[in-house]
């Protein structure tokens, strides 16, 4: 069955005008490098910014090693990977991204940051064109307000790995258009993701705040001494099916940016009960930051691969 729509000149103008031709992503560390790379497999001309040439350069090295793997894995054909690169394009110019119809920004979970960088792009791209954030807790109002079309803003949060993992939350600020949630959740369809639109925001979107207190309870019921770590993660890997128990999973995240995301919290509440765990406090403390030290809730060798279990 065909489907034939008729556009008359006017919104014949506004579909051509709200076509995504050209992607920006701002910041090339462990998440912007694979959003860009992911946006590029799909067809996108895609422009990736960092101030630090290093940052870009070791994306580069990151994504050619990365792609080649799943190219030799069968993933991909090699023709389908280097037309890919053909079409992205790294600079340290935020100038570059002029042409951008929709920037997605991955860079520092800073605040101050992002709306410094917010406020340039405003004066770089078109006034139709989509600013979108990853950021894992800062929801769009916070920097929706240095724009001059904050109706154009949303979050766009992606997971990591961004080049495996398929959910990407979209979410609706009280100034986000319905034009820009729709657009938007339709782009990340186009990238082969499966988006979820939250209506309104809330800090930490649906799975990181579920995550959360998963988290909570898991270190609820080691520290009062229930049962061991390694234990709760055998529950949650045995009887709920999780691919990880909450322990190693923190280890593989960094136990550090638990104790961030939690200091970060404390800061905006106010509230005791926001502080880090006492277990994830100490752990910080000694250094044992989980796979990236050899050390957290287990022990690892240099290739990354569990060896022990530490108390
Ligand atoms: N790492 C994760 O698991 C994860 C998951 C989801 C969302 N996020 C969010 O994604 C964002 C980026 O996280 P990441 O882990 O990729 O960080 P990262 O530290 O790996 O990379 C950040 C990059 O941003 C660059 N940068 C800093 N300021 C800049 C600026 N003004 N303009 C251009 N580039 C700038 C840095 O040079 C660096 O290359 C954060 O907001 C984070 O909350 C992270």
């Amino acid at each position: 069955m065909f489907i034939i729509t008729i556009f008359t000149g006017e919104e014949l103008s506004i579909v051509e005008n709200n076509k995504i031709s050209h992607v920006a992503v701002v910041g090339s560390g462990a998440m912007g490098s694979q959003i860009a790379m992911v946006c590029a497999l799909a067809g996108y001309p895609v422009t990736l910014q960092d101030i630090e040439q290093e940052s870009l350069d070791r994306a580069k090295a990151f994504l050619k090693k990365q792609m080649d793997s799943r190219v030799e894995k069968g993933r991909f054909t090699r023709v389908e990977v280097d037309s890919a690169f053909d079409r992205l394009s790294f600079t340290a110019s935020i100038e570059d991204l002029s042409n951008a119809n929709i920037v997605i920004e991955a860079i520092v979970e800073k605040l101050d940051a992002k709306r410094e960088l917010f406020a340039k792009l405003d004066k770089i791209v078109a006034e139709n064109t989509i600013l979108a954030t990853n950021s894992s807790t800062i929801v769009s109002s916070k920097l929706a307000d240095v724009v001059s079309y904050p109706e154009n803003v949303c979050n766009i949060h992606f997971f990591n790995p961004v080049l495996v993992m398929e959910m990407v939350e979209v979410v609706k600020g009280p100034h986000t258009s319905e034009e820009t949630a729709a657009k938007s959740m339709a782009f990340v369809e186009s990238i082969r993701k499966t988006p979820v639109l939250l209506k309104k925001e809330i800090s930490g979107f649906i799975a990181n705040r579920i995550l959360g207190k998963l988290m909570d309870e898991a270190v609820f019921l080691y520290e009062n001494g229930y049962a061991t770590h390694e234990e709760i993660d055998l529950v949650c890997k045995k009887a709920l099916n999780h691919p990880i128990g909450p322990f190693a999973l923190m280890d593989l995240t960094g136990i550090d940016v638990n104790y961030f995301v939690r200091m970060q919290r404390y800061n905006e509440s106010g509230d005791e009960k926001d502080k880090p765990a006492r277990i994830v406090a100490e752990k910080v403390e000694k250094g044992e930051l989980g796979k990236k030290t050899g050390k957290g809730f287990y022990e690892y060798d240099e290739k990354g691969i569990r060896v022990g279990v530490l108390s």
